[in-house]
């Protein structure tokens, strides 16, 4: 979970108080999608659950002011994501922030991954 807050904007935005969970496309059941090397059931179910707290948690957040959303890093060479991933940590954080600025009360609430595009839940 990660929380930022700078200034400038007014309404819901990562200007003010958010709340970003990282998630992943492997826990969107609108998806769902296959691993053929691994299954990760316990991972997306994790995910998948998570994406509903990110959901909830967003409603009941609103009113106070606090943005809250979840985003899909990537496939990313990380630990996890290994060096066969296609991302690279300095390209996925960059486009991340780019996308948490770009955040208003229209996307809170949203499944997002690193380049902006929406995912379904
Ligand atoms: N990499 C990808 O391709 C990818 C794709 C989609 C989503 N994600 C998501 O992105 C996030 C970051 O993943 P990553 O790729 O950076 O993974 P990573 O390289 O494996 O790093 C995971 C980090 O989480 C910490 N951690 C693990 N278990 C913990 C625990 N129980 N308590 C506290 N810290 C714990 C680890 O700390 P230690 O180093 O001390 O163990 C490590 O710093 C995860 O939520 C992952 O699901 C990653």
């Amino acid at each position: 979970m990660w929380k930022g807050c700078s200034q400038g904007k007014e309404g819901l935005s990562c200007s003010r108080a958010a709340v970003t969970n990282i998630s992943s496309k492997l826990g969107s059941i609108g998806l769902c999608l296959h691993v053929p090397e691994a299954p990760m059931y316990p991972y997306q179910a994790s995910k998948a659950a998570q994406n509903m707290v990110t959901r909830c948690l967003a409603v009941e957040l609103q009113d106070k002011g606090i943005l809250c959303m979840a985003i899909h890093p990537g496939w990313v060479k990380t630990d996890m994501g290994t060096q066969e991933a296609p991302l690279t940590v300095e390209h996925s954080v960059r486009g991340i922030l780019t996308v948490l600025a770009s955040l208003s009360q229209h996307t809170s609430g949203a499944f997002l991954d690193w380049e902006g595009n929406s995912l379904p839940w």
